[in-house]
């Protein structure tokens, strides 16, 4: 369950019991979006949010995060928690050391603010930080299923979609959600055939022109 951390307790609390009973099985603060996006691209396309069923948001998205809230969310929770809008090696230690499940690398798909580092620029030094002591998920920008096993190949153990499901859905409705997803998954099947492996564990730093995570 991804979570925006509101100023009001009571709301933070309800919101994750309810998760919990909902049978969700770790959650997800978001850190990078204490306010909506003003990216560039953001302001040209006039976006404005639509009334999306997360009422619970009605309460605004707490500024100056610390770790107590994340702290907050692992008491109140009891499941593993991961945080989503990490693009530094530093914070990613601190996260594990604090005994986080993992991280999400994430710019927000550059939406939040320009000029931030590319995900896949910085995953490899985040990947090399955390030390398999919790996952390394990402997600900004990832297109093919090409996208993907690079960012395999740079020891992320999953990556995340977010544009290209609401291309698919605008352009075909449920079923171009699915054709999205078996576009990538064809892609990955090509590209690991034309790379020699079968298995998502055969793909290694090894297919990178130059290994990061070493
Ligand atoms: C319309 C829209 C709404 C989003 N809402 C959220 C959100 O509520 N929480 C969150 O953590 N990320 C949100 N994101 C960011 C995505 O979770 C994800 O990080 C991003 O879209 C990935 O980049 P990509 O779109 O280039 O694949 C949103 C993205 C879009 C396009």
């Amino acid at each position: 369950m991804q979570l925006y951390i509101t100023p009001d307790d009571a709301v933070n609390k309800k919101v994750i019991a309810d998760a919990k009973a909902a049978g969700y099985t770790a959650v997800v603060i978001s850190i990078d979006a204490p306010a909506a996006g003003k990216s560039d691209e953001v302001i040209r396309q006039g976006y404005k949010f639509p009334k999306l069923p997360k009422p619970y948001l009605q309460h605004g998205i707490k500024s100056g995060l610390d770790w107590d809230d994340v702290k907050m969310v692992m008491r109140e929770s009891g499941l593993p928690v991961l945080i989503k809008g990490v693009t530094t090696p530093e914070l990613a230690d601190e996260a594990m050391r604090r005994g986080l499940a993992g991280v999400i690398v994430s710019n927000h798909g550059g939406r939040q603010i320009d000029g931030l580092p590319g995900s896949f620029d910085v995953l490899p030094s985040v990947v090399k930080a955390v030390k398999g002591r919790g996952v390394v998920l990402v997600d900004s920008g990832f297109r093919r299923g090409a996208d993907v096993f690079k960012a395999l190949a740079c020891g992320a153990d999953a990556v995340g979609i977010g544009r290209p499901v609401l291309f698919g859905l605008a352009v075909g409705g449920w079923e171009g959600v699915q054709s999205t997803y078996a576009r990538l998954a064809e892609e990955l099947a090509f590209t690991m055939n034309v790379a020699g492996v079968s298995t998502i564990a055969e793909i290694t730093d090894k297919f990178l022109i130059e290994p990061k995570n070493v």
